[in-house]
């Protein structure tokens, strides 16, 4: 097979596995197949640029950060919903259609999940994707199709050919899935958590830089089309334009159903009250739509809504209780958050106890105090969320809560940063933050400790047998103070020791994500365990190499970079080196192919933004060679300041000679 047909070959098979996946939600092959899949196509169309299309699935990652958004005007005013929160003001709507279309028997409509997520336009120009716009106020919205591009539901192009041009309605939103892992992420990384996956997406579209996007793994579903040139003939009926725009492949979330008549709507939307929990997206309703296109054009529209269209509200599961008090956590970078303890309160079929309440100027904003009756809410939150203080429940003697200024484990003053809104605990030895870095180390995604948990990992710094992860490998040489920790006994300790023992061999990136750097979620430590080979290298690694990883941008590579700068940090991880944990992994995917693979580069004189090291390691990362002597082979000589003999030779041997900035414009395009 030559290159052209094998490229056509993996674009097709990329498609096919796209389809299975974000249509028909049926996958066939694992998550890291594709990514071989994608691998090989990207290796192949860097080594024949000229087969690149801009439909190739190449094409949706690695545009670089935009400098704004501008704002366009949409093809027709994307309006909003009037909403109906009771069964009878479903029925009021009903009544309100039939009334409107002189209807003597019952209306058809399509009942559709309300995606919760950001309303989308998207235009099609003869079949290729050519902006995305968010719904902005309606009549002008902002074009985000750098954005768009990066989300995989959403097909650069459509049955190749479609005449004209045609605008797609619809909503971007994040799976549940990638919701809990960002969050698990963020919440190692001790970032504020994103209350809910609504949020999470529309912070995900305000991102200037669409690496970052492609990385938070948006998904999208469309429900409308608006009719304009010959590519849209509108069907007359919007349960067939559903099905055309299915057939065209693009997203449409599968449930929805013609109802005739406002019984079935209710059996409807009843129904889903309930199954949607199963679901990988929040929805927070049910859109009813009127079916027939002509009937809605003679109910029209009000300034701001469509009389043919409703949103029915599932109701919010909340309940009252009392806020006992106001505790304070802190977490293993030294965060010090406050959090509601709670009369426990049954709500959607569990206890809750407990709520956060995310910083100090949400606590003050909100005015919520010690002693309150709160109403509390589930709604597609994780984290059950205090809606608002009962005002006339509050106690005469009430006072505004003030954040504590020292940390309650080591009493040592808190400390907030000019730009943050959290307070830290500075203490490098602070026994709390100890205490959640090893319940972190220990977790089951890093090294996978069992039974390390909150009052073990309390205990064991309280009495001083741990003060650094690598002293959990030196308790086997003691048994005796282990097994006197309190509920521990002989033959738990005994199990303890063969969990510790054995996490000894957990692969490379446990490790990474285990030692806790900021940031460095497991996702992007599975990224720097496929391209080193061992901690070392990572350690070593220039933040120019570090960007180059798919999955780690530049404030993870910066913020990896300082990490190793710490010698703290080196100490922690040389310790775990000696105590024999394992340091090194089989890289899947080296950085050897890269804009500079083929390349020989040589480097001379002093550089001035950057030291040999770094420049040698930019160079590999983007499959370059160094060679430390220049001959006809010598793609590039780099000369930097007090060049001598090297440079003599080049320029005789006729040899390109970089200048630094020449140099630095070369490994930044590549
Ligand atoms: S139709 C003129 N269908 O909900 C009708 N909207 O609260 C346009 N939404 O602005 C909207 N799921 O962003 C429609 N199946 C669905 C929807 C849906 C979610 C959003 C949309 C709209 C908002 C109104």
């Amino acid at each position: 097979m030559n290159p052209a047909e094998r490229i056509a070959a993996l674009r097709a098979e990329i498609r096919r596995h796209e389809d299975l996946y974000y249509l028909q939600q049926a996958p066939e092959i694992a998550d890291a197949e594709f990514d071989a899949l994608m691998r090989e196509l990207d290796r192949l169309e860097r080594e024949h640029p000229d087969l690149v299309t801009v439909d190739s699935p190449t094409q949706r990652v690695g545009g670089r950060p935009v400098e704004g958004f501008e704002t366009v005007a949409h093809a027709a005013p994307m309006l909003s919903l009037d909403n109906a929160y009771s069964e009878e003001e479903l029925r009021a709507f009903d009544d309100r259609v039939r009334r409107g279309l002189a209807a003597a028997g019952p209306v058809e409509y399509v009942a559709e999940l309300k995606i919760d997520g950001l309303g989308i336009a998207l235009t099609y120009e003869n079949g290729a994707l050519v902006r995305g716009a968010t719904r902005g106020d309606g009549t002008f919205g902002e074009d985000v199709t750098s954005n768009v591009r990066v989300i995989r539901a959403i097909p650069l192009s459509i049955t190749a050919g479609l005449p004209g041009r045609l605008e797609i309605r619809g909503e971007v939103y994040l799976p549940r899935r990638a919701f809990e892992r960002i969050n698990r992420e963020r919440e190692a990384n001790e970032e504020p958590l994103f209350a809910n996956p609504r949020n999470a997406a529309a912070g995900a579209m305000r991102n200037l830089d669409p690496r970052q996007v492609a990385r938070r793994g948006l998904s999208a579903f469309v429900y409308e089309m608006v009719p304009s040139g010959p590519a849209a003939a509108a069907p007359s009926r919007h349960a067939d334009m559903l099905h055309q725009l299915q057939a065209w492949r693009l997203p449409v979330e599968p449930h929805w159903r013609v109802c005739s008549g406002i019984d079935e709507l209710l059996a409807f939307t009843h129904d889903w009250d309930e199954a949607r929990q199963a679901l990988d997206f929040d929805t927070d309703g049910v859109v009813v739509k009127v079916n027939d296109r002509a009937a809605r054009d003679r109910l029209g529209a009000t300034s701001k809504f469509p009389r043919w269209a409703v949103a029915f509200k599932f109701p919010a599961q909340q309940a009252t209780t009392l806020l006992k008090t106001i505790a304070v956590n802190v977490g293993r970078t030294g965060a010090v958050t406050p959090f509601a303890v709670l009369e426990p309160v049954k709500l959607g079929g569990s206890t809750i106890s407990l709520a956060t309440l995310h910083n100090e100027q949400e606590v003050a904003r909100r005015d919520i105090r010690e002693r309150d009756t709160v109403i509390v809410e589930k709604g597609g939150d994780v984290i059950p969320k205090i809606v608002a203080p009962i005002l006339s429940k509050r106690p005469d003697d009430s006072t505004p809560w003030r954040m504590p200024r020292t940390c309650p484990a080591c009493q040592s003053d808190l400390r907030r940063e000019a730009e943050e809104v959290v307070w830290r605990c500075m203490n490098a030895s602070c026994p709390a933050k100890l205490q959640r870095g090893l319940m972190h180390f220990a977790s089951r995604r890093a090294m996978n400790i069992e039974g390390l948990g909150e009052s073990l990992a309390r205990q064991l710094v309280e009495s001083g047998l741990v003060r650094s992860y690598a002293d959990l490998y030196h308790l086997k040489d003691d048994p005796q103070r282990l097994i006197d920790l309190e509920r521990m006994g002989r033959k738990s300790a005994a199990t303890l020791l063969d969990q510790i023992d054995r996490s000894r061999g957990s692969e490379l990136w446990r490790l990474v994500y285990g030692i806790g750097i900021r940031h460095v979620g497991e996702r992007g430590a599975q990224a720097l365990a496929a391209s080193f080979a061992s901690m070392e290298d990572i350690e070593r690694a220039p933040v120019e190499a570090l960007e180059t990883i798919r999955d780690i941008g530049p404030v993870v590579a910066r913020s990896i970079r300082a990490f190793f700068d710490e010698p703290r940090n080196v100490e922690v991880v040389r310790a775990l080196n000696e105590a024999g944990v394992n340091m090194t992994g089989t890289p899947s995917s080296p950085v050897t192919h890269g804009p500079l693979t083929g390349k020989t580069l040589v480097l001379t004189g002093t550089l001035a933004a950057m030291t040999r090291e770094e420049a040698e390691a930019a160079i590999a990362a983007r499959g370059g060679k160094v060679s430390g002597s220049v001959s006809r082979k010598t793609s590039y000589l780099v000369a930097g300041a007090d060049a001598g003999s090297k440079l003599e030779k080049a320029r005789a041997l006729g040899v390109p000679v970089l200048t630094e900035d020449e140099f630095k414009a070369l490994i930044m395009k590549a």
